[in-house]
Formats: C-alpha cells, structure tokens, sequence
C-alpha cells in the first residue's frame, strides 16, 4: 500500500472548512453521516432552508455551492439539494443560502422581490427553494432563456401556486425577445404583465379595459433593477485555500462513520481495497436514500472527487471518455458541445443519451449526481444504463491488481442492483462512442411525471444498416424496467438481424418482443400489460422513425410512412407556458387607502422569500428540549404479542418510550367520534397505527431507537380494498342517502338508461410541510403547544382530553402553516396528543417533525370513492333519473368520514338540475391510516362521477358533451335534491363566457380536424361546470370570533380563529380590519393564532375561514368605531394617532371582541327541507389536452377558467387560489395515485414515487378570468369564498383526456362509453387507447396471481 494511504487511514480527523453565506465556518469534528440540512438548520440555526422530504425530491432544501475550479480558473454555482448533501463533501465550498442573498431588513434580492410580488409565495414552505434554484440560475447565466428557467425548476415542487404566478414573476429575468423585464417605458410586461404575445393577440384588450376588467396583478416597473454585479462577492480566501491545498487528501472521522477523500486514484485504490465494503459517493444521491430511508449503515465513504481520472472528460479517437466521478449536468454540456460541432452521423449515441439526461431528475439531481453512479447503481430503471449498454459503452475498470476494460454488455449487470464490478474495484470512467455511417440511436423514457421522475420502462434502441440499405446489420435492443436488471432482447435482435426494415420485421419484432420482454403478473412495480405493452409501442415508435429517416436518405425499396402516423416519431419539447388573468376593478371612487377589492401581496411573502418567516420546526430549540419518534404498526390488522424495548431503553440517549397505559387522561380521541386510539392497545388496526414513542436527545438517536424496537404480532384478517369491504360488509354508520322526485317513474321516462361504475382514487395532502408539534411544559398544569395545525381550538381539546387536564391549561399557538389542504385539521392531532403527553409526563419541551415517509404513512388522505350509478335520460340528452351509490374508503377510524359522504352525496349532480334523484354514500372500514378532510371534502369525487355520467351520455347518443351539459345546466330558481331553492345563480354567465373565452367551436373543429391528420397523437377537449355549496355542515361550526388591540402609537393587533395555512387569510382579514377601522394596513398587524386569544374557533376550512372569521373582524371594527366615534366627532381634524390616543386617555377600551354566525341554515334531514347553503360558488373551465396514444403521456394544452368569486376581497389571492386548487385537481385527477400492497402497505411515501403536477405539468395557455358584476350579499363585502371549488374544475382535464382517448377508441372501431378510472394515468390512458399492441399483452387473470399493488 502507498504510504500516503497508511497516513491517512491512520491519521485523525481533519478540519473541514468551508463558507456560509462569506462567513468561514471551520469544524473540528465534521460527522460524515451529516447533511448540510441538518448543518445550516440545527447547528448554523440557518432556518430559512426548509425540509420537505429528505429525498431530493421537492427542491425546499435547494442551495447553491460555489466553488473555484482551479483547471479553469473559474467559479462554478450549482443548485443543490442539502437534504443529500454531505456536509464532508462541502471542503473548501462556498454556500449560499436563502438568508445570504437579502432581507427584508436591509435590502431584498431581485428574485425574492419578484417571488413575492407577482404573488408566487401562497404558504411560502418552497418558497426559498425557488429562490435558490432561480439565484444559482442567475449567477451562471444573467439573462436566460425561458427553456433555462423552466429547468431551473425541474426539481422544485409547489403545493400551493400552482407555479404559473412563479413562473410570471421570474419571467421578468428572461431576456427572449428583448424584454428588459419591465424596466423600460413601453416594455411588453408593463404593459400587459406576463401575457405571451401569441394567447394576447386573440383577445380583446380593449373590451375588457372598457368593462372596467385589469390584468395587472403585479407592476414590473417597481421592481428594482438586477445587476448581476452587485452579486456577493466569492470569498477570495477560499481561492487562495483552494490553490494551496489542491493536492490534500482528507479524512473526517466520528464514532460510526470514515470519510476518504484520496487525492489520487492509487489511493482511492488502497482504501478500496483496504476496505472494500465502503461506498464511493459522488452525488450521494443513492447512497443518502439507502441510508435514510432503508437503514442501511456504511462505516466507510469515499469521495473521489480530487482524484483526476475519475473526474476528466477526454475526447478520443472512439468517443468521449467521462471519469466515473463527473456529474450528469457536465456530461450533458460536453455532449451537447459535441452535438453541435460534429456531423449528426457522428452523434447518434450522444444525442440518445442527451434525450434522457433532459427527463433525468431535476437540476439539483443533474448538478451533483454522477455518470458513475448511475451505473454502479445498477438500478433496473436507470434512464443511461439502457442507452450505455444498448450502444456498448465502454468501461474502464481499475483495483489494485490491475485494470479491466469491457464493453457494457448483457453481462455486466448480474441480479437486482449487482454488477459485475468486485468490491474493491473501481469504476474510471465509462467511454461514450462515436456512432457510424448507417447507425440509428434512439432513446425513450415513459414515467407518470414527465419531468423528475423515475422510469416505468426506458428503452434505447441501436441498428446499424448495411451500407445504403435498409436490412439490418446490428441491432441492439436495451431496456429499463423490464426485470430486475436493464436487459438486451438479444433473441428479437438475433431474429431481426439481416431482415429488411419493413412490416414484416415490426411484426416479427413484436411478436418477439411480446415473448421475450415478459413479466411475472406479480413483479414489483406492477403495470404488468401496460409495460409490455410499452415494450412494443415503444420499438413501433423507433421502427416508424427510422423508417422515415431511411426515406429522408434516400435509402431505396423504403416503404411510405402514411402521414397520419408520422405523429409518433415526434419529440416532446417543453413549450414555453402563457397566461392571462383578468379580474375586476375596484369602483373608480374607492379611495386610495381602502385596500379591500385590490390585489395586495400577502402580507408574508417577502419574509417567505428571505426564509425569515418562522414556520413550527424553525423555533430555535427550547433548553433541555427533547425529540419524539413514533412506533408504528407494519401490519394492517394483528395483535400486539409482545414488544421488545430493551435496545431502545438501552441507549444512553434514550430518555423514555410510552405505551398507551402511560397516557394519564383518555386514550380515545377523534375529531367527531372518539374512536381511535392515542396509542394502540392491544391491536392494531393499520399499517402506521401509532403504538408508542421514543423520546430521546437527539433526533437520530430517536428514530435509531424507534427502528430497534422488536413487536410480534399475530396477523387477523384484514379489509384493505373497497371491494374487500364490501364482501365483509364493513361499514361505519350510518349510511348517508338524500333522495328527491320519483325515481322509477324518472326511469320509466327515459329513452335511454345507463349504468356505469367509476373508481375515484385518494390522493395525499402533500403539504410542503410535514405535521410538526412542539410541546413546552409550563408550571406544573399548564402546556404551550406550537403546532401545524389547522384547528388550533381541536388540538386543544384533544391534548386536554389526553393529559386528563382542563382545556384553559392548554395553549395551542400556530404562526403560520406550511400547506394544510385539510390534512391538517384533526390529522395533526396524532402527532400533537403523543408530543404532548411526552412533554407532560417528562416536564421537558419534546418535538417532532415527521419524515414525509412517516407523514404519508401515517395520516391518511383524500377518500377513495367507487361508484355504480344508473342514469335515464331522453333521446335529446335531457337527464331524467339518477340511481347513484357511492362508497368511499375511510379507514379505521370514523374521523370526518361521515361528513365527508354527506358533502359528496349533496354534490352527486353538480350543476345539473336532475329531477328524480338518489344518491347513497356507504363508508366503508378498512385497515388502512384513517383518510380524513381534503381540500373539496368528497365533492371532487362526486363531480367526476357525476361529469363520468353526463360524458357517457354524450357518447352513447354521439353529441358533444357540452351540448348535454349545456342542456340540464341548473336556472335561476332551480331546486336541488335538497330542495334549496337557487338564487343569484351565475353558472350560465359563467358558461357562456367561458366557450367564447375559449373560442370552443372553433376549438373542437380545430381538434377534430388534428385527429383527423394523426392516428397517434389524439386531440381532446372538455368543459365542465361547478356548483359549490358553501357552509360547514356542522351548524355550530359557523361561527367566528376575533379580537383586536388598540395600542396607543395607533398600530393594531390583530386576532381571529382562522389559521394562516398559505390561502393569505391573514392578508384579508388586515384588509377588513383596515377597511373596518379606515386606517392602513401598515398599522395592522397578525401575530398568530392562539386558543388564548380566540376562544373555540372552528377549523380552518370548508372555504369558510374568509367569511366567517372576516366578519368577525369587521364586527369587532364597528364596536371599536362606536367607542372612537366621540373622538373622531370631538376632533374631526385630528388623525388616527391623537383619536386613539384622547380614546385611552378617556379611559376607553380599546381592545375588542367581536363574533359572527352564520345565518339562515336551518336544513333538516328529516324534512328534507330548509337551508343547507349559505350560498353557492360557480365556475366553469375548458380544458384541451393532447396524448401520446402510444404511451399514454399527456400535456394540457389550455385551461380556461371563468370562477364567480363574488366581489373579490383580494384578485390575487383568489386567482392563487383557483390556480393552485386548480393544479391540485388536476394532479388528483391525472397524475397522483396512492399504491398500497394487497397487505395494506402503503408504497408510494415520498416525491419519488408519488407525483404531485410539477411545473412542466401546468396547461400551456391558462386563462383565468373572475366573473365581472357578480356582487354576492350573502357574504362580506359581497365577495365568495374560493378556497374548494376551483379544485372541481380540473375534471375538465380529465374529460379532455376521455374525449382524447374516444378518438383513438374509433381508430379501431370501439365506439360508445367506456370506463376510466381516476387518476387518467399513463397506464390507464394507454391502456384504454386499445390497439394492435394492448392485444398482444393481455391483463393477467384476476385472483390467479397476488398483485403487486391493488386498488383500494
Ligand atoms: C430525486 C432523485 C431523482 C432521481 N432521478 C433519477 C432519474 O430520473 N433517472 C435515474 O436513472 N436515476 C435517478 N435517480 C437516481 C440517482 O440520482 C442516480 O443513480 C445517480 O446517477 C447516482 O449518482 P450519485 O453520484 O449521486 O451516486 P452516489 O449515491 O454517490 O453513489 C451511488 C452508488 O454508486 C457507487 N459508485 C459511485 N461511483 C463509483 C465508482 N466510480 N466506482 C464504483 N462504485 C461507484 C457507490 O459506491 C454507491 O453505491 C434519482 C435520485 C434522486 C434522489
Ligand atoms: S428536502 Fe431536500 S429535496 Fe426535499
Ligand atoms: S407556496 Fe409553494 S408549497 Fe406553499
């Protein structure tokens, strides 16, 4: 061995230094199993960098590293995720975080002005993972294209925009086009912001300015200038540093854990070979998962970043050679150079591999995640592995004996993540070659998300031709996704070899690839047909491709490829997003200062965008603060045999575990029903039913502790699906039914009757941030709770409940939430009862935040929902009847589940008068997390179901479905099923507005005319309506308290019930309160929400939280107004100031109370009679969508959205809230699908595996525009609430795709309804675009096999 190594394997630890934001950080004893995360927030208390999922999956932990690359002698900015990096690999790096870049106290940075300000911040948690992706952007690249941008964000994830008012706000950066983001006189974003020139020249600017109708949401002109010179500046003693110590070799050491970092490949060789277990990390972009989340332990990392062969790039006579240690994103750039200056004969390979890096991750991934990696990985669905065997990729193989080179073949792979490469064995580098006259390259990728998502199958494909021919010289067929490894159809090769290129090799081909590409009906992954089937639409994609180029070469006997297929050849390209949005005015006489009605950026926003905005887990820790872990149930449905703590207790870090029989109150809790258990006794009931909890002094020992813990169980059966459930008859009671008219008398009108059944998946909140509660002991009976939740006053109770305490010792304070969706309203309280009875039994404050994992895996979701309905209606589309029964999955416990069944039954016929009508909701109990309230509360569910009946109509009579929609539209006067009479009825102006907003006529013939030209690509369009009922169910929810003090200087605290959750409730209530008082909102101020300031508020929720809590705001102004009054008359030239001031030293009180109840609800079940609503919200969207028959990938092409939102309190607000409800429908209905195992484990735990629309997912062209003249009296200042009902619009994607996939249908002769489950996801669009190839790959026999995955 190289002395050099002994040295360093014996020596001790090293410093590690590094700078954050210019300040020189030098620690002693770095830990090598410490992220950066953890380093800037617990250690630096650098809390503006957020943790959403520890798996570089959401981009809230992005920074940028800065370094100075000594052979370039330049500086290189990376975005990157701190969740994954490892703080030893930060020597000699400069950081800059979201703190670094401004403030709000000293000056705000560009990009954190124009997040904020064009209202990209709704609960601001991704909010400063933006503005570092955007940053490091900007500091690579001062005006970048708009493709840059959108690449910027690959990697962030937002709940709650939607993006496009992101996107609007940092599209001022962009300089296409000449655009000098709005600084200029004349310049297109002044003056009309953010509108593309080609959606703007269709409409009319005009008309809408003479209607009194804006489209500024924001003035680009205020924002200040960027000049990329007034960047901070890189520390200059880290270039110095960085050229003295470029030949260092490091190691930093802690109890558990060796970090190497060689500075040659001979000792990167020795310490390979000296400890051949250990894991070389690069990205550590697989190494951080495996150890986070699949408790794998190394003792031994490696960085090879300072060995020079694995981190070159060499151009050599074959190819280009990359080091193993290069990162994706350098890879990239080097082929596209490539790309540019060779012949495109040459670059075949590289362009093939180009077209997977574009789909690989997102940017933070790329910056850091290495070529190596991917393939030592040795992941059965890596994107490059099929591309680097099918073009036999050259490897260099190095250990200490000596060197090996092969050509990654069928061979190199040897099971599930194994590879031929020894353990002490070094990847160097993996050479890229060349390709040749007559070679073809093409490569595929097909995932749920198109972008920053891993793989369902990836294929390259590689023939080679004899010269000037098309018979098949060589032809290599690779692909992902098929099998535990990337594999080679070797015998489809073999069969095709010397054939001609033509339909009788695509058959041979796909017959072959049909036996040779086979999957157990059981494999992991699952999608057993569709990826089979992928298998041949993928080859038919390559065969039709190569078929042209062939033609375009003149290579002679080349069959035609008919014109109409030549569609699927075709490449996606990203296309740059538009949007209008178009909203009211205030009267032109409304002064200046009364901000209600005008689009006010929320009130936080700037604080979010700097990262100063405290959210539950940035409070600083409490001394002698403690950390909780859970103890959760792997089984579905057992006894609890026993429990094995011994190694937990054991650990000196451990301060005490709690079972159930140490809660010292009540172990039952619920938010309607006490009927779950705190902590499980005896039984569990679901996978992740919480049993016990380990309280320990740090984190890591807590959750190292929590996995110690040994149960054995004894199995009981177990109820996972709907279907289960209704084979046990397994329900909560009691059934919920609403039932009008005549039903069999409305059948026996009809000319027609269907029946149909529809499965609605759940869907996960996914709120930025996870359930978080800290409890602080006070006195002996008192606690302080900070808390996520969205009910505070719940929370409250409960704990007390818990603890065996009144609820006035119980202090629950929530300073803003990052994202709740409803996940947040008794859901929390799980993770709030155990926190509390923690800090209560051990008098220390405890925490928790809850990994994504745990937070999926324990809290349930949005209800399941299977339907069977039967509809009559006339021959001319008029629906006559509706028998319709629905069952939703809740879970083992009731939580809101009946309440849920009792909106979705209420909303069964959406916007359609139906005048014999019944519906049923049976709730249905399983053993799965108990599913609770989501933004929509089951209306979503039944709006599709109810737009699914209405589509099939459509079809079965051969009409267009808005012409049936049209047809039974409700009228003003109309009675519902619950025989409220409809007033103020908007829908059709809504309707009306909508199709010409949308241009629909020419739209459908437009359509009609593009699937006409393409058998592949199919076109699709649908508009949909909404009604939303608007009030909590439960009457004594309707009501509302709030409070406010005022101090003498004349500035305001304000209180109310409400929680701020990013819905900007804060930010309206200041501008009632501002309005109610006629002062400023300078002078307001919200602090919180606390149980001691507003007693037993309601939850935030039902879309009530403005309306009710607002006013209350406005009520307790006026008694506050009633007490200034005589001071105001006494001294009408005074001011605010000398008023409050004359009011206090009268000895006046000038703090208030003030309440609001709803009025007028008096429904009676009984009688099915009275008022259930308080009023209702409309709307209505037309959406286009495009898909890849072959595939079943879609893009929504445009969404139109027309939404009544009364007088708006707050354009912005609102817009944001139908943009972001919007995009949350259209992931519900298209994209995001919960997988459990037929046992009831759910699969699907973090970003990676389940989806939530990312930014390449929002409509090309969104339109959005608030309903003008629409004053509602029944609420505060005329406006509506809007938080839901924009949610339901989104079907309208959903029937888009539906009316996409009918087209394709008739391609082969399958006409009339058909049955699309949601969410419409590439499997299901696929598979429902029946062709030659579905044929070939059948679905596998139900109950002969156990699936990987079921339908629950
Ligand atoms: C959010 C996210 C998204 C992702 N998306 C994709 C995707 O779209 N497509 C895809 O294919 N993958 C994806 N991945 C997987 C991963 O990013 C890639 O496999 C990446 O290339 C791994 O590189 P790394 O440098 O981070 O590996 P590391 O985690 O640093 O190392 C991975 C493994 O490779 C071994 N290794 C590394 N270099 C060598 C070497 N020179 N010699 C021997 N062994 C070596 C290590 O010992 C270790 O076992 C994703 C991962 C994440 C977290
Ligand atoms: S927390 Fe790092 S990417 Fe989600
Ligand atoms: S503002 Fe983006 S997640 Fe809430």
């Amino acid at each position: 061995m190289n002395t050099k190594t002994q040295v360093l394997i014996e020596s001790g630890s090293d410093e590690l230094i590094f700078f954050v934001n210019g300040k020189k950080v030098v620690e002693k004893n770095p830990d090598p199993e410490m992220t950066l995360l953890f380093y800037l927030r617990k250690k630096l208390g650098l809390t503006g960098t957020k943790l959403g999922c520890a798996e570089g999956g959401c981009g809230a932990c992005t920074v940028m590293i800065s370094r100075f690359h000594l052979d370039s002698q330049r500086l290189l900015h990376l975005a990157v995720n701190a969740c994954l990096a490892p703080l030893c690999s930060l020597h000699l790096a400069a950081i800059t975080t979201v703190e670094g870049i401004g403030s709000t106290a000293q000056k705000l940075h560009p990009v954190q002005e124009r997040i904020s300000h064009a209202h990209g911040s709704q609960c601001g948690f991704c909010t400063p993972g933006f503005v570092m992706s955007m940053y490091a952007l900007l500091r690579n690249n001062p005006a970048p294209h708009m493709e840059q941008l959108h690449q910027a964000f690959q990697g962030n994830l937002c709940r709650c925009t939607g993006y496009r008012p992101i996107l609007e706000g940092f599209k001022t950066f962009i300089q296409n086009g000449g655009c000098c983001g709005g600084r200029a006189n004349g310049c297109c974003m002044n003056q009309n912001q953010g509108v593309d020139q080609g959606l703007d020249q269709d409409l009319d600017l005009d008309l809408d300015r003479d209607l009194g109708l804006s489209r500024a949401l924001f003035d680009p002109s205020e924002f200040m200038p960027f000049d990329p010179t007034q960047e901070v500046i890189f520390p200059p003693e880290l270039i110095s540093l960085t050229r003295s110590r470029k030949s260092c070799s490091l190691v930093f050491r802690s109890p558990h854990c060796t970090w190497f970092q060689p500075n040659s490949l001979d000792q990167l060789l020795d310490l390979k070979w000296t400890h051949p277990e250990s894991r070389i990390v690069v990205g550590n972009t697989e190494v951080g998962i495996e150890v986070k989340f699949k408790n794998m332990v190394y003792p031994v990392l490696i960085s090879p970043t300072q060995v020079p062969e694995l981190n070159s790039v060499q151009h050599t006579e074959t190819g280009i050679k990359f080091g193993a240690a290069v990162s994706l994103d350098q890879v990239e750039s080097v082929l596209q150079d490539a790309v540019m200056s060779l012949p495109a004969w040459q670059t075949e390979v590289f362009r093939a591999v180009l077209e997977h890096l574009r789909w690989f991750a997102g940017k933070q991934i790329r910056n850091v995640a290495a070529l190596g990696g991917n393939i030592m990985t040795a992941s059965p669905i890596s994107d490059l592995n099929p591309a680097l065997m099918s073009t036999a990729a050259i490897l260099t193989l190095r250990d200490r004996e000596g060197i090996r080179v092969l050509q990654m073949d069928q061979d190199f792979f040897t099971g599930y993540r194994r590879t031929t490469v020894h353990p002490a064995e070094v990847l160097v580098s993996a050479e890229l070659t060349y390709s040749q006259q007559g070679q073809f390259v093409r490569s595929y990728k097909t995932s749920r998300r198109r972008e920053d998502d891993i793989s369902i199958v990836t294929a390259t494909f590689n023939v080679t031709f004899e010269p000037e021919s098309s018979r098949v010289q060589d032809l290599r067929l690779a692909f992902g996704g098929m099998g535990p490894t990337t594999v080679l159809a070797l015998k489809t090769s073999n069969a095709l070899r010397g054939r001609m290129w033509g339909e009788e090799l695509l058959q041979t081909a796909c017959s072959s690839l049909a036996d040779e590409m086979t999957l157990d009906p059981s494999c992991p992954g699952g999608m057993v047909s569709y990826r089979r089937t992928l298998v041949l639409s993928l080859f038919y994609k390559f065969y039709l491709t190569i078929l042209q180029s062939l033609r375009e070469q003149g290579v002679e006997q080349v069959e035609l490829v008919p014109s109409e297929w030549l569609c699927a050849t075709k490449v996606f390209h990203p296309p740059a997003p538009s949007s209008v949005q178009v909203y009211q005015t205030v009267p032109s006489g409304q002064d200046l200062e009364d901000v209600v009605g005008r689009p006010l950026m929320h009130v936080s926003a700037e604080k979010q965008a700097t990262g100063e905005a405290q959210y539950c887990d940035d409070l600083r820790p409490a001394d002698n603060e403690l950390y909780l872990s859970l103890i959760c149930s792997t089984r579905a449905h057992a006894k609890v045999l026993s429990i094995d703590c011994s190694k937990a207790r054991a650990m000196p870090s451990v301060v005490s575990v709690l079972f159930a029989e140490d809660i010292p109150g009540s172990n039952w809790t619920g938010p309607v029903v006490q009927d779950e258990n705190v902590l499980a006794q005896g039984e569990v009931t679901c996978v992740g039913h919480i049993i016990g909890v380990v309280v320990a002094e740090t984190q890591a020992d807590a959750q190292k502790a929590a996995k110690s813990i040994k149960i054995q169980y004894q199995d009981l059966p177990a109820i996972i699906t709907i279907q289960e459930a209704i084979e046990a008859q397994s329900f909560y009671e009691p059934i919920v039914a609403l039932q009008r008219g005549d039903l069999e008398a409305g059948f026996k009108q009809s000319d027609h009757i269907l029946e149909g059944e529809l499965h609605v998946g759940g869907q996960e909140h996914f709120y930025l941030e996870t359930n978080v509660t800290l409890a602080v002991p006070r006195d002996q009976d008192e606690i302080e709770i900070f808390s996520s939740t969205q009910s505070p006053s719940q929370t409250q109770s409960c704990v007390a409940r818990v603890l065996g305490i009144p609820s006035n010792r119980v202090d629950v304070r929530v300073k803003r939430v990052g994202g709740g969706f409803g996940g947040k309203v008794s859901r929390s309280n799980i993770v709030s009862n155990v926190v509390a009875l923690a800090a209560h039994r051990l008098r220390r404050p405890v925490r928790c935040m809850l990994d994504r994992d745990e937070d999926m895996l324990v809290t349930g979701g949005r209800h399941p929902f299977c339907a069977k309905y039967k509809v009559g209606f006339s021959e001319s589309g008029q629906v006559l009847a509706l028998d319709v029964t629905y069952y939703s999955n809740a879970g083992n416990s009731m939580d809101g589940s009946i309440l849920v069944a009792h909106e979705a039954v209420v909303h069964m016929e959406n916007s359609y008068l139906v005048p014999n009508i019944r519906g049923r909701c049976i709730v249905c109990r399983t053993h799965l997390p108990s599913n609770t309230a989501f933004r929509g509360f089951g209306t979503p569910q039944t709006m599709l179901v109810c737009e699914d009946w209405i589509s099939a109509i459509a079809l079965k009579l051969g009409r267009a479905p808005e012409q049936i929609r049209e047809l039974n539209l409700y009228s003003e006067g109309d009675r519902t099923p619950y025989n409220q009479v409809l007033e103020g009825v908007t829908l059709r102006r809504c309707w009306d507005e909508c199709l010409d907003r949308a241009k629909i006529h020419e739209r459908r013939a437009q359509i009609q005319d593009f699937n006409r030209q393409n058998r592949w690509i199919k076109q699709g369009l649908a508009v949909v309506p909404t009604k939303f009922g608007i009030a909590f169910k439960e009457l004594f929810l309707n009501q509302a308290g709030a409070l406010v003090h005022i101090y003498t200087d004349g500035s305001v605290l304000l209180a109310h019930g409400g929680t701020e959750i990013g819905q900007g409730l804060h930010t309206k209530m200041i501008q009632v309160c501002s309005r109610g008082l006629g002062i400023p909102v300078t002078k307001i101020h919200v602090c919180e929400t606390s149980t001691h300031s507003v007693a037993n508020s309601s939850p935030t929720g039902a879309s009530m939280s403005s309306d009710l809590n607002g006013a209350a705001v406005r009520n307790t102004c006026e008694i506050l107004n009633q007490r200034l009054q005589p001071y105001k008359d006494r001294d009408p030239q005074g001011n605010w100031e000398s008023w409050v001031k004359a009011a206090y030293f009268d000895r006046v009180n000038l703090s208030a109370n003030g309440f609001y109840r709803a009025p007028e609800l008096d429904y009676d079940s009984k009688t099915n009679s009275g008022r259930m609503f308080h009023y209702f919200a409309y709307g209505v969207c037309c959406s286009e969508v495009e898909i890849d028959c072959l595939t079943g990938a879609h893009k929504t092409l445009s969404s139109t959205i027309v939404m009544d939102v009364g007088n708006s309190l707050n354009p912005a607000i609102d817009i944001g809230q139908v943009e972001g409800a919007f995009m949350q429908g259209v992931g519900l209905f298209t994209l995001e699908q919960l997988l459990y195992s037929p046992d009831g484990v759910l699969l699907t735990r973090g970003p990676g595996t389940y989806k939530i629309p990312g930014v390449g997912d929002i409509p090309t062209q969104l339109q959005v525009y608030l309903l003008r003249d629409a004053p509602n009296d029944k609420a505060l200042y005329c406006s509506k609430a809007v938080g839901e009902p924009p949610l339901c619009l989104a079907t309208s994607v959903f029937f888009a795709l539906k009316d996409a996939i009918a087209t394709s249908r008739l391609e082969v002769g399958l006409s009339g309804p058909f049955q699309l489950d949601s969410p419409a996801t590439a499997e299901r669009i696929r598979m429902a675009c029946a062709d030659r190839f579905t044929k070939m790959c059948p679905v596998a026999e139900p109950g002969t096999y156990k699936p990987w995955a079921v339908v629950v």
